[in-house]
């Protein structure tokens, strides 16, 4: 099924002038990007964003992370977008992630891996509806 995804392009990326790079390979792998724009997160709203891992040890530098430079959040179209998109990011851990992938080339370690992925679609649908409005896609 045609799936919409939340991408975000986070700051050690959106840093090192990766964006163009980072979207070649998403556009590559047949994923369409139909809603994009560039923000500089709150730490409070990063955390309202990763609420989940709230009582995960990594929280508050996750949180600090994600607010410390601009990101690119996006919609990702097309078919199986979901899965599609995770394998593109490849593993969460730099280290563990198949060669060619995204935190392959360019992520720094777990916590710095460049991008954010939905992992499913009920998360998906959350993570989109937080940052767009639905007059914001166009697919
Ligand atoms: P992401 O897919 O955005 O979802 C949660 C994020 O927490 C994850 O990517 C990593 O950036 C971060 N993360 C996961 N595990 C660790 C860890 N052990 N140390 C620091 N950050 C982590």
């Amino acid at each position: 099924a045609v799936e919409r995804t939340l991408s975000i392009i986070k700051p050690d990326a959106t840093k090192r002038n990766l964006t163009g790079k980072i979207n070649a390979k998403f556009e590559d792998a047949g994923l369409r990007i139909v809603a994009q724009k560039r923000i500089h997160l709150t730490k409070a709203q990063a955390g309202v964003f990763y609420a989940v891992h709230a009582e995960r040890p990594f929280y508050d530098e996750l949180c600090e992370f994600m607010a410390s430079e601009p990101v690119v959040v996006q919609v990702l179209e097309g078919e199986g977008a979901i899965a599609k998109n995770r394998e593109v990011m490849g593993a969460t851990n730099p280290a563990d992630a198949a060669p060619g992938t995204i935190r392959a080339e360019f992520a720094e370690s777990v916590g710095e891996n460049s991008v954010h992925g939905s992992d499913a679609p009920e998360t998906a649908a959350v993570e989109i509806a937080y940052f767009f409005s639905g007059l914001e896609m166009v697919g």
